[in-house]
């Protein structure tokens, strides 16, 4: 509990660590109700530290201290100092050895950092300072060490006990207990250790390393989950074929091991050697996890071991470094994703991501750098802006060099801070001397928060063959940063001629031969390009690939986007103008009359999208998503989400009335679709035989139902099925819905990841989600407030997906937020601290809502005895 004000941490206060710390020896004891942790750390002083005389400070949370002792000898009380936070050593030689015995209860530990039970296992988790919650420890990624770690354990009750590296001892010990002792070689911080006892089982495969070294790869679930292991086994072995041939990166340890545990406050995490896995984001078997858990499947797999590179082996400075390590493997992993199935379809889905959820934080009240400068608590700074923005950032550095001499530089980087702890301008530095580029003005992206806009403006001299094309950026103020300096961005683009052919990009007069496609580069606040040689008014295809994370903003005509939905060679310009063009009919509606006229052409676009089998259908899949709820207001200023969703149910529903005969046929066509595989022609056929059903009961259309209700009973996947009830729960078919939901509840009870989607399902739907429906849903024998996915899967889908029903004009769903807040910020104020986010972007609706947001914000603040988690989000949300 929160005793005095939080306090903010600088990045300019960095200093080195006045000791490092060579070794780390661990032994858990294991009990029911606690665990003694004895930890002996080899201490010298850092010569690099110019404090001579420090005292030693080791960093503790919820410990209690049973003995310190040096070179030794046990020391007395007066001879430390145990401030609960910090246990401080006043004097000690150039070079010692420290024990210290601390006594935890992880049976109790409901923050699920550090030491915790998670049905019935003992797990960790240290990143970012869970560490001193296990011991007292310098919890900083700077102090690298080589860590030795004995598990001591009931046989019975936890026959696996694991740790980080390799298996060098184990052995037998009194009263039914037994102990395994891991040696990890590479020196690593302590936000890397991890821990796992339990009863497990083991699942086993090898991979031959491009040196020729056989590796064990092993995954450890709970016994009911041990058919739902192989698609993250095959994930891991693509993933580490794909960083060798890509990145050059081998395996470099003997054994790589995955846990999947069902209480994680986050999707997974990369401790050396052994990672440990929410089971939602691991778990998967063709019955029970959807298209889309199999594809998040493959990339957090790849995600976190990809890691072991950029993250283990070159790790963060400290924690405003975060993207360093997170930016980086985000790109890392969508590369990955793109090179495994299609790269137009993970752009459009990473770019949705980002234009939704990371622009709204860009512009929010929580807006941040990739390279903050400051936080109070690190754990609200795993952001969308560290992860998806800055995994944008190093793309344009990879757009900018071109993918030779991105390579030599990522190889340089690996090569010249392996075994460090670096900071993200050292990898910009490695990027400008591989590549000899001067990266000095894009360094800005690091340091400027918000989201730069880019006005274009064109003219056409028909008498010349010139057009003219102007490009004015500016950037937002955002806290704290106002004035902003222009900043380095790619801006890939084409010309497109009348007929839809592509022309050749001329910047000078006289030349041939030009690309039909290029990168400008923008440095200025305004640039003026010059195209010769062309014959007539060109339709600009801009920001092609979204090669840079900035709002476009320039007056397409409707005209326009259909020409270019339809002719545009970059498929992702194509969706993109798709979006658009949506978004402008929606736009256009909201808080229109009823009768308002919806664009006929939309329809006609549509139209040919559902019936032409020549189109591809990975991207057609796409193109037929109309814009969110969540995109639309991210877009507007004073957002009324009811008439919002007014407006956009209404372009849904025009559209599936008119297209209802393509819509069966499209349905039909995808029937047949052969045996379960993934493949992106299976899943596209898929989405768009579900994207058919879905709009077909959203006009109650009995054909639909019919398909719905046999398809729901029929499938024989868990796409199909949850499209089915999907489709039903959205539907007015109240009968048919609940029918639905109890079968399938029924069926799948006792398979807890299943049961979050059912949950979801219900809490993010306008029919069967409002508020009264989802405290039911709280009272559910599934529901549980200790399990972090249940309360994302009720709570969060309620407040972050069924958008009508939360901001209901009453106020009642912020109320119903701020409550459940209030209540997790005792017992897991990280989650509390996320579920804040949609009330910390009050400012950006209507005073009729803003108002009510504010105090919903104002009672959470209010509360006594507030976590630092919650106080950061809250106070930053209301400062002016
Ligand atoms: N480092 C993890 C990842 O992105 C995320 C994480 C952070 C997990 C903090 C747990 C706690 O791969
Ligand atoms: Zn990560």
């Amino acid at each position: 509990m929160r005793t005095s004000q939080p306090q903010t941490i600088y990045l300019s206060d960095y200093k080195v660590p006045a000791y490092l710390v060579d070794t780390v020896d661990l032994r858990f004891e294991l009990f029911e109700d606690g665990a003694r942790v004895h930890s002996t750390l080899e201490v010298r002083r850092n010569p690099e530290s110019g404090e001579v005389s420090a005292p030693l400070e080791l960093d503790g949370d919820s410990l209690t201290l049973e003995s310190v002792t040096l070179d030794g000898a046990e020391l007395a009380e007066g001879d430390y100092e145990d401030r609960g936070d910090q246990l401080v050593v006043r004097s000690v030689p150039e070079q010692f050895s420290l024990t210290v015995v601390t006594w935890i209860e992880p049976q109790n530990n409901t923050r699920l950092e550090g030491l915790y039970k998670s049905s019935g296992m003992f797990c960790t988790q240290c990143e970012a300072e869970g560490f001193r919650c296990i011991t007292f420890f310098p919890d900083r990624p700077d102090v690298m060490a080589r860590f030795r770690t004995r598990i001591e354990a009931n046989r019975d009750a936890y026959p696996v006990l694991l740790s980080n590296g390799n298996d060098v001892e184990k052995g037998e010990l009194e009263n039914g207990r037994h102990f395994v002792t891991w040696e990890d070689p590479f020196p690593k911080p302590c936000y890397l250790f991890a821990l796992v006892a339990g009863d497990l089982v083991e699942k086993r495969d090898t991979f031959s390393t491009c040196s020729g070294r056989d590796i064990d790869l092993r995954m450890y679930v709970e016994p009911r989950n041990a058919e739902k292991c192989d698609h993250a086994m095959d994930s891991l072995k693509r993933s580490m074929r794909w960083d060798e041939e890509v990145y050059g990166r081998e395996y470099d340890l003997d054994i790589f091991m995955i846990v999947a545990v069902d209480d994680f406050n986050m999707g997974a995490m990369e401790n050396k050697g052994l990672n440990i896995f929410n089971s939602s984001c691991v778990l998967a078997s063709q019955e029970t996890a959807t298209d889309m858990a199999f594809q998040r499947i493959e990339a957090i797999v790849a995600h976190e071991y990809f890691h072991n590179w950029s993250g283990n082996r070159v790790t963060c400075r400290d924690w405003f470094q975060l993207s360093l390590k997170e930016g980086f493997t985000v790109f890392r992993d969508s590369q990955f994703s793109a090179d495994m199935g299609s790269p137009t379809v993970k752009r459009i889905e990473d770019v949705t991501l980002l234009r939704t959820a990371q622009f709204a934080e860009d512009g929010g009240p929580m807006a941040h750098p990739v390279r903050p400068a400051s936080y109070m608590e690190i754990s609200n700074f795993y952001t969308l802006t560290i992860y998806e923005k800055g995994a944008e950032v190093v793309r344009m550095i990879h757009t900018l060099l071109g993918p030779d001499m991105f390579r030599k530089g990522s190889d340089l980087y690996f090569e010249r801070h392996d075994g460090q702890a670096v900071t993200t301008d050292d990898f910009v530095k490695a990027m400008e001397d591989a590549s000899g580029r001067d990266l000095g003005q894009f360094r800005l992206w690091y340091e400027q928060a918000g989201t730069p806009v880019l006005n274009v403006s064109d003219d056409y001299d028909a008498g010349k063959g010139v057009y003219r094309l102007t490009i004015e950026q500016s950037i937002p103020d955002t806290p704290g940063q106002t004035n902003k300096k222009p900043q380095h961005i790619p801006f890939a683009l084409g010309l497109l001629g009348k007929d839809g052919q592509p022309l050749a990009l001329q910047l000078e007069s006289g030349y041939s031969g030009a690309p039909m496609e290029r990168v400008l580069e923008l440095t200025e606040a305004v640039h003026t390009f010059e195209f010769h040689g062309v014959e007539s008014r060109p339709v600009p295809s801009l920001l092609r690939h979204f090669s840079a994370p900035v709002r476009v903003r320039y007056n397409w005509t409707r005209e326009q986007l259909l020409f270019l939905m339809s002719h545009d060679p970059d498929g992702f310009n194509r969706w993109d103008a798709g979006q658009r063009l949506a978004v402008d009919v929606i736009q256009s509606l909201v808080g229109a009359p009823d009768d308002t006229e919806i664009e006929p052409r939309l329809v006609e676009a549509y139209r040919k999208l559902i019936s032409d089998a020549d189109l591809d259908q990975a991207l057609v899949a796409k193109m037929l998503q109309l814009p969110s709820e969540a995109y639309l207001i991210e877009l507007s200023e004073n957002a009324d989400v009811p008439a919002i969703h007014r407006a956009r149910d209404a372009v849904l529903r025009h559209l599936a009335g008119a297209l209802k005969g393509e819509l069966l046929a499209c349905y039909q066509r995808h029937q047949g679709s052969g045996p379960y595989e993934i493949t992106p022609e299976a899943i596209a056929r898929r989405s768009l035989r579900n994207t058919a059903l879905a709009w077909l009961l959203l006009i109650n259309d009995e054909d639909g139902r019919t398909l719905a209700v046999s398809q729901l009973n029929d499938a024989d996947n868990m796409t199909d099925r949850m499209g089915a009830l999907r489709a039903l729960v959205n539907s007015g078919f109240e009968a048919d819905r609940q029918q639905a939901l109890d079968d399938f509840y029924d069926r799948f009870q006792d398979d807890p990841q299943v049961v979050e989607q059912w949950f979801s399902v219900q809490a993010a739907s306008d029919q069967a989600g409002q508020l009264s429906d989802i405290r039911k849903l709280l009272e559910h024998p599934a529901f549980d407030w200790k399990n972090p996915n249940k309360i994302r899967s009720v709570v969060g889908a309620f407040a972050g997906q069924n958008l009508a029903a939360f901001h209901n004009p009453d106020g009642s769903g912020y109320e119903f937020l701020a409550d459940q807040v209030c209540r997790l910020d005792d017992s897991n104020p990280q989650i509390a601290a996320r579920l804040v986010t949609p009330l910390t972007r009050w400012r950006k609706f209507a005073f009729a809502y803003s108002a009510q947001m504010k105090s919903a914000l104002e009672r959470i603040r209010d509360k006594s005895g507030l976590s630092r988690d919650v106080y950061e989000v809250v106070h930053k949300s209301l400062a002016e």
